[in-house]
């Protein structure tokens, strides 16, 4: 219990601290991340809402080639479940060090994942791949136009993308898409920049452009220790088009 409490106090206490100072993408996450890496999956799981959900529905196979785009700790290979040691091959890419090396902690065994360091926007796999998903790591992405043009290019025809995120909806969304009243659109999108997220309409706006034969999904849920007011999140699955 105390333990518990230390490592939810370390978490806490890097968020207070923050994620916007300078220096370039890998030293911000490097000196954001180092303090909270070893606990950052025990808090993460009452953060990040809808992960194993997103997972779900991409529902990868075997022989197929995956990747995870800012896949951090890799904690959500883990919910792939048995299906994971029947892929070809998973890569788990992120630029942050302290995070990675708690990935290669985890995969260690795992022949067909492979841990790589690179910047999302750069970041290449060995073939085509069957599928890539992205968690809550879109809106850290300094670039997410370039990151997604990349995904894009990586994936084979037919390919599935996966994306769960924090958002928030514009002033007049479209018809069928939620709308969120003031003190959400102006109280979140606040709060997380502190930490580096961008929360905005316009990520998932643009991955209905990018992606149109498309599931969209958008609810809310609380964060720890704040049961109200809950935050908004979104799950986003998408088929690429196969050539006519
Ligand atoms: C909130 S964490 C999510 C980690 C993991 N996907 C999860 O669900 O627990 C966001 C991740 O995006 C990574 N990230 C941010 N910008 C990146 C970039 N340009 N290239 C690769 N990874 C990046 C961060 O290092 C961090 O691991």
């Amino acid at each position: 219990m105390i333990r518990d409490l230390g490592s939810d106090l370390r978490v806490l206490a890097a968020m207070a601290r923050g994620g916007n100072r300078g220096g370039d993408a890998k030293d911000r996450l490097d000196a954001f991340y180092r303090p909270q890496a070893v606990d950052y999956d025990r808090f993460r799981e009452r953060l990040l809402n809808g992960r194993a959900e997103l997972i779900a529905r991409l529902s990868p196979g075997p022989g197929e080639y995956w990747a995870e785009i800012g896949a951090g700790t890799a904690r959500n290979l883990e919910y792939l479940g048995s299906r994971r040691a029947s892929l070809a091959r998973i890569d788990v890419v992120d630029l942050c060090k302290p995070l990675l090396a708690q990935a290669y902690r985890r995969c260690r065994d795992w022949q067909n994942v492979h841990v790589i360091r690179a910047d999302a926007r750069r970041y290449s796999p060995a073939a085509p791949l069957d599928g890539m998903w992205f968690s809550y790591s879109l809106s850290m992405m300094d670039h997410h136009e370039a990151v997604l043009e990349n995904a894009s290019r990586m994936l084979k025809p037919g390919g599935r993308i996966g994306v769960v995120d924090f958002f928030v909806s514009s002033r007049n969304p479209a018809p069928g898409r939620a709308r969120h009243g003031p003190l959400t659109r102006h109280l979140w999108p606040r709060w997380f920049r502190h930490d580096g997220v961008r929360l905005s309409p316009e990520l998932p706006d643009r991955l209905l452009e990018l992606f149109p034969n498309a599931r969209l999904d958008e609810q809310f849920a609380s964060l720890p220790y704040l049961p109200a007011p809950k935050v908004p999140y979104f799950i986003f699955t998408a088929t690429t088009r196969n050539p006519v």
